[in-house]
């Protein structure tokens, strides 16, 4: 229920002197999408709330990094963002890696649920992505949907990259 610390295991709030780490699973999960170092501090600076980061045996295994941002306009790869929106729609999650010795154990089943739960809590309407690799069966399972991305949106991600949401339930959230 609440977006606060407790229930994350071993997550943590990921702080500044994280970000090289996490820059350098960046590059070891994702050689093929590479983003600089400062796309991360941005966002962690930008949204502390959104950003996490896994330990795992005395050192940081993962992270998972995200902010509030409109959903027609999903980032491009390694775009930097000097200020997230002013009437922001979804939660952008942004990505989610774990080293492959953290995987299989249960890390992301804790931290996609809680960015779901932000999201709600915090009045966005979805949670968005773009999958990239074979991670949208991974996706699905958590109700993320195909979504159609304006032309060019995905460029840079890869060819079998997919553009993916989960929109709360109009009712529920009492808009729309
Ligand atoms: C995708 C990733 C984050 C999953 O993390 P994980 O900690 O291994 O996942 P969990 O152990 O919490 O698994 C949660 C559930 O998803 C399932 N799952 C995990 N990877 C999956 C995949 N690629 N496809 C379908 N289901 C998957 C698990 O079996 C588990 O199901 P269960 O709850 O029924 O047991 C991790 O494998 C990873 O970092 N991959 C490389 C980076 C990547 O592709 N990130 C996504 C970028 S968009």
């Amino acid at each position: 229920m609440s977006t606060q610390m407790g229930g994350l295991g071993p997550w943590r709030a990921m702080g500044t002197g994280d970000i090289d780490r996490v820059h350098g699973i960046s590059e070891a999960v994702h050689p093929t999408l590479p983003e600089n170092r400062a796309v991360f501090a941005d966002r962690q600076a930008l949204y502390p709330a959104g950003a996490f980061v896994l330990e795992r045996d005395g050192t940081v295994a993962g992270y998972c990094i995200g902010h509030p941002w409109l959903e027609a306009e999903p980032l491009p790869l390694d775009a930097r963002i000097e200020r997230l929106p002013v009437r922001p729609d979804t939660f952008y999650l942004h990505d989610l890696a774990l080293l492959p010795g953290a995987r299989g154990l249960g890390a992301a089943g804790i931290i996609v649920p809680h960015i779901i739960r932000h999201a709600r809590e915090t009045g966005l309407a979805s949670v968005s992505l773009i999958a990239v690799a074979d991670s949208a069966p991974f996706w699905r399972r958590f109700g993320f949907r195909d979504t159609q991305a304006s032309e060019g949106k995905l460029a840079g991600y890869g060819a079998d990259a997919r553009f993916l949401t989960l929109r709360f339930d109009p009712e529920a959230q009492g808009r729309h």
